[in-house]
């Protein structure tokens, strides 16, 4: 006795989610309950796999896959061990194969493939799990084939515009210029959105990856990633990746022996919604406040530092490198109508079973409420859900079978966004909502323009006459036309848009507009 008796491989994410439920303390109980039984035990510090509910979420590798236990907490780990869970024992808190949990069962994994499997900033676990076939594959390519693949696949930006990356990439890589950039816009500012920094903190190879293919497309050397400064787990994660990618020759000056160079760095941002407008990012990425540029020149004929700059946002670059691998129709042929491939949907809010849900376009907004989310948190009926971030419209429960889909969702005037959806209950009360769309609008306001830096400010103000009955009529039909000024007349999408949310209050819940 006395020896070890059991080699056994736990993963405990190392997610921020995940971590702010405990993640760390469980992780260490398992290596300090392991040392006093003297178990040999590796302990791998995986990504998430997006199921939030049951973070913390401990994995073991069983002979049939990875055996999952959740949520755990640090008073749970000795009767783990009791229950012999690193043989995949029988516990209350046992989920069984964690692959087959029907939340992460019924998901279509294209770009989260390897978030939760791998760990997250070894680049050999990346390569053992199909990491770099895409970029591989795109050195042997031009690179008008490079940008074909990604036409092909019918990928459209998921920072919230939903323009055709291929398009885009065209436009760079034709721009004559002897200096051209690849940035990723990772300043993820909507409310209720995660899905940039899991991929970040669990897979930074596959943006690294998907940037140095952007790079060979448009024949860019120099590549940026902006990262809100809110997330520094990410920030560590990204950083120890690109090193580990330069010291193994997929960064620098000749990438893999091709020829071709690209150099890759994480900048910070300060924490400002309108730092995630691209050409506010690209104002703040060349260390000045973060302002809107007019339009044109768009940031691909004269982005950084004035010269033709791709920028997309971090889902975008990180669903290249499978459509590289696979195929542009590989992608295709997921998706509906002109909304392809899979969306990640961050499911947040009020709701049973929030996290992350990679799933093609075209599944319903109530399947992901209810089958995936399991209706509200809080046991009441759902009464309204916030699509796309702050800028969203709220939906009411007669939308709920809108596909989600970039067309489908505009036709209802509404937005996808980045895919965030924000669930309320039945006590949330929609004047108050819409005033805090105006007064978010007012606080993050770049102040460029005069429809926005002056109209939210007197929209809040209007706001607090019709919820207190002044005149209400009167205000209400001074609230539409206000609406209708900052949609038609701001210079960008944050005044542009704020009418989303306060109209979509106003037309479907206009009982809240009039106690
Ligand atoms: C107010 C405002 C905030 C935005 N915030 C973000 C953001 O946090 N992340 C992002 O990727 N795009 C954001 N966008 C969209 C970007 O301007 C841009 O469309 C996007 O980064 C382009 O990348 P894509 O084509 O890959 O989506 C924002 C737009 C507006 C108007
Ligand atoms: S709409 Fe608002 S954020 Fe956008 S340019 Fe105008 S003032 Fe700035």
């Amino acid at each position: 006795m006395g020896e070890a008796i059991v080699t056994a491989t736990v993963f405990v994410p190392r997610d921020a989610a995940a971590l702010s439920l405990g993640a760390e303390d469980v992780a260490q109980a398992i290596v300090d309950e392991a040392k006093t039984r003297k178990i040999d035990v590796t302990v791998v510090r995986n990504g998430t796999r997006g199921m939030v509910w049951l973070e913390p979420l401990v994995e073991v590798a069983v002979s049939n896959g990875r055996a999952g236990y959740g949520p755990v907490s640090v008073n749970d780990v000795r009767s783990l061990f009791d229950a012999d869970f690193l043989k995949g024992g029988k516990h209350p808190l046992g989920l069984g194969p964690v692959e087959e949990i029907p939340y992460f069962k019924k998901q279509e994994r294209l770009t989260f493939a390897r978030v939760g499997l791998t760990h997250p900033v070894s680049l050999e676990d990346y390569i053992a799990h199909d990491g770099y076939q895409g970029l591989m594959r795109a050195i042997g390519l031009t690179p008008a084939d490079i940008i074909k693949e990604v036409t092909d696949s019918g990928l459209r930006g998921r920072g919230g515009a939903a323009f055709p990356t291929g398009i885009k990439w065209k436009t760079v890589a034709d721009a004559p210029a002897d200096q051209k950039y690849v940035t990723c816009n990772a300043d993820e500012g909507d409310s209720g959105t995660f899905a940039d920094r899991m991929l970040m903190e669990g897979d930074p190879f596959c943006l690294i990856e998907g940037m140095t293919i952007a790079a060979l497309a448009v024949g860019a050397t120099e590549g940026y990633i902006y990262l809100r400064c809110e997330y520094p787990h990410a920030h560590r994660a990204l950083n120890t990746a690109i090193e580990a990618a330069y010291k193994e020759g997929y960064l620098g000056e000749n990438i893999r022996g091709s020829g071709k160079k690209f150099n890759l760095a994480v900048r910070l941002g300060a924490g400002a919604y309108i730092c995630g407008e691209e050409t506010s990012m690209l104002e703040s990425l060349e260390g000045k406040r973060g302002e809107i540029r007019p339009r044109p020149p768009l940031p691909a004929i004269k982005g950084l530092f004035g010269q033709p700059t791709i920028v997309n946002n971090v889902m975008s670059l990180a669903s290249v490198p499978i459509i590289l691998q696979k195929g542009g129709e590989f992608y295709k042929n997921f998706g509906v109508g002109r909304s392809r491939g899979t969306l990640t949907i961050q499911l947040a809010g009020n709701v049973k079973r929030g996290g992350l849900i990679e799933q093609a376009f075209g599944v319903t907004l109530r399947e992901i409420l209810y089958d995936y989310g399991g209706g509200t948190a809080s046991g009441r009926p759902i009464r309204a859900v916030q699509v796309g971030g702050p800028l969203g419209a709220y939906l009411p429960e007669s939308q709920f079978d809108t596909p989600l889909d970039y067309e489908a969702f505009s036709n209802i005037n509404a937005l996808l966004g980045h895919g965030g959806i924000v669930v309320f209950d039945d006590t949330v009360d929609m004047a108050q909502m819409a005033r805090y769309a105006l007064e978010f609008c007012a606080l993050e306001s770049c102040g460029k323009c005069t429809p926005c830096r002056i109209g939210s400010t007197r929209g809040v103000e209007v706001m607090d006459r019709v919820i207190s009955g002044q005149n209400r009529e009167f205000h209400l039909t001074l609230i539409e036309e206000l609406c209708d000024t900052m949609f038609n007349g701001s210079l960008c999408g944050l005044g542009g848009l704020t009418p989303y949310p306060v109209q979509s209050a106003l037309r479907h819940f206009p009982e809240d507009f009039a106690k």
